[in-house]
């Protein structure tokens, strides 16, 4: 059961334990961030050795414990090593946002299928590799737990050139589902969190020239969205504000997908 508690709408993570994947820079840097500001302890997770020097900085803006540790969310053995280090550093684990990712764009008829395997390696299978050691840990703890996973709009509408990555985000969206489903009974929610373009390094490497300014001008809102308006959406869906919200995936994107 998901359990009820009273809310003022504070957003508070005062207590909590969160890790962040794909900390060290981009949309993960962002919530990492707004997770420390909200006062949870952070444990940032990252391939870029980066990833220490961005705790450290987080922990010293804000006055609260962050830690990075470098892991492959594609390498089951740094996914299990790293979250028994967390375990054993903060004595548990509260949030988990999944918010590594990866991608390669090509047009169906001449991608390779390793291009497409390593979108589904790092987007799908990776984020279920630590969903599932995280949400064992939560379920051992036996108070629930909120599991927030950055998808995209590209995992239910058709973009030139995405085929492996809408696989991999559309594979995601459906995960998301069933584990909400399966493990409500623990009083874990699952959610995702859907943006349009957003000006990161992902960002900008997709979009240069004029599929650019021809996107922002179909985007309603007619700009790209910043990282910290996704963090906040991944923040509300982290905080029991939210706890009778489970298995969606909640849109940020301008009104791209309206229509
Ligand atoms: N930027 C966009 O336009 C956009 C739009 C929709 C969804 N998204 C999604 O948002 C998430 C964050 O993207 P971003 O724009 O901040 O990108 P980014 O490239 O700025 O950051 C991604 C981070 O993930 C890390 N990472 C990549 N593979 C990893 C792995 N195997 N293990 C651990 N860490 C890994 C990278 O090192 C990087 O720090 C991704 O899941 C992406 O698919 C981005």
């Amino acid at each position: 059961m998901i359990a009820y508690k009273a809310v003022k709408g504070d957003f508070s993570l005062q207590g909590k334990v969160a890790v962040v994947t794909g900390g060290a820079g981009g949309i993960g840097e962002a919530t990492a961030r707004m997770y420390a500001y909200k006062g949870a302890q952070v444990a940032i997770l990252d391939t870029k050795d980066t990833v220490l020097k961005v705790a450290a900085t987080i922990a010293e803006e804000y006055g609260v414990e962050v830690i990075g540790w470098t892991c492959d969310i594609t390498s089951m053995d740094d996914i299990t090593l790293v979250v028994k280090q967390i375990t054993k550093t903060f004595g548990r684990i509260d949030i988990l946002a999944n918010i590594a990712g990866y991608v390669d764009l090509e047009r169906a008829e001449h991608i390779d299928m390793k291009c497409i395997e390593q979108q589904m390696n790092v987007n799908a299978y990776g984020v279920f590799r630590i969903s599932q050691q995280v949400a064992r840990q939560m379920i051992l703890q036996g108070e629930g737990g909120k599991i927030v996973c950055v998808t995209s709009q590209a995992g239910f509408i058709a973009i030139d050139k995405h085929v492996g990555y809408t696989m991999s985000k559309a594979a995601l969206i459906g995960m998301i589902k069933v584990l909400a489903l399966e493990w409500a009974e623990y009083g874990i929610n699952v959610n995702g969190v859907a943006p349009t373009v957003v000006r990161t390094y992902m960002g900008d490497r997709a979009w240069s020239g004029k599929v650019k300014t021809d996107m922002i001008e179909a985007i309603p809102a007619h700009r790209f969205a910043e990282v910290d308006e996704i963090a906040a959406a991944i923040l509300f869906l982290s905080c029991d504000e939210a706890n009778m919200i489970t298995g969606e995936n909640l849109v940020v994107d301008g009104g791209f997908t309206i229509k």
